[in-house]
């Protein structure tokens, strides 16, 4: 398996630096429907699918996998799908941590937790507390996570710090220190499962410049192989940021 840095396949000359990359996770319900299963069959399959993929973004040497799980609008869902969601993450991590552990990799996340029932965040809490130290891919999942939410968040903190003298001036650079993502690479790749084209309000500011990739594939059917191509599809774009 190829590793980042140097190229996925022989003949790039492209930049293949890929250090962050950002998916949102769509299209579970759909996926079960076609096969007369319930959506949370769906959501089941695609939180399995998280395994999968982030095992193989490790492998690829990607820094950081930023998966959008739950964002601040899926709250008008019906009640019972929302129940179902706030259990997966228990589900997900009885099952897999350890091998997470033995991978390395690093559980961090994203969002307002505080919404979650209280065992949903320790769940988390504990995952993110066991894995601090790993080194490898750090595997952050944005929970209650809407980019609105983000940027008028941390307008609140940015006014706090104004008023108590803390900062003297607002500008991008420092402004970025006040978002969730504010200790991650920025994104250089977000990638939609799918077939919708649209941001549904994920990293508003973080995707400011990165490439983004569209794919039909439904999240669960998500494969290596499709994460390979995207991040292929990646290296052949040519990232001007403006200039020439
Ligand atoms: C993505 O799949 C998972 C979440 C939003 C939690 P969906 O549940 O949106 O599936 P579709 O888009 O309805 O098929
Ligand atoms: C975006 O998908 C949110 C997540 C994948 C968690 P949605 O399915 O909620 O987005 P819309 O409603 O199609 O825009
Ligand atoms: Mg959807």
């Amino acid at each position: 398996m190829a590793h980042f840095g140097e190229p996925l396949f022989e003949g790039t000359i492209m930049e293949t630096t890929c250090r962050h990359v950002a998916i949102i996770m769509d299209g579970n319900g759909r996926w079960a429907k076609k096969q007369n299963q319930l959506r949370t069959f769906g959501h089941l399959s695609g939180s399995e699918n998280v395994r999968n993929i982030a095992l193989a973004a490790n492998k690829l040497n990607i820094k950081v996998l930023t998966l959008y799980a739950f964002s601040t609008e899926n709250w008008k869902r019906p009640m019972e799908e929302v129940e179902y969601l706030m259990k997966l993450p228990e589900v997900f991590f009885n099952r897999f941590i350890d091998e997470l552990m033995r991978e390395g990799i690093k559980i961090m996340a994203i969002g307002d937790l505080s919404r979650f029932p209280s065992n949903t965040q320790r769940v988390l809490l504990n995952a993110i507390e066991k894995t601090k130290n790993n080194k490898g891919l750090i595997l952050n999942f944005a929970m209650n996570y809407g980019g609105r939410d983000e940027i008028v968040k941390a307008v609140i903190r940015i006014k706090e710090d104004l008023d108590s003298g803390k900062l003297i001036e607002i500008n991008e650079q420092n402004f970025e220190n006040y978002l969730m993502t504010a200790e991650l690479p920025p994104v250089d790749l977000m990638i939609r499962t799918s077939g919708e084209h649209r941001i549904s309000n994920f990293l508003l500011w973080q995707l400011a410049y990165a490439e983004l990739v569209f794919t039909d594939v439904s999240w669960p059917d998500f494969s290596e192989a499709d994460l390979i191509e995207a991040i292929r599809t990646y290296q052949h774009r040519n990232r001007r940021f403006g200039g020439l």
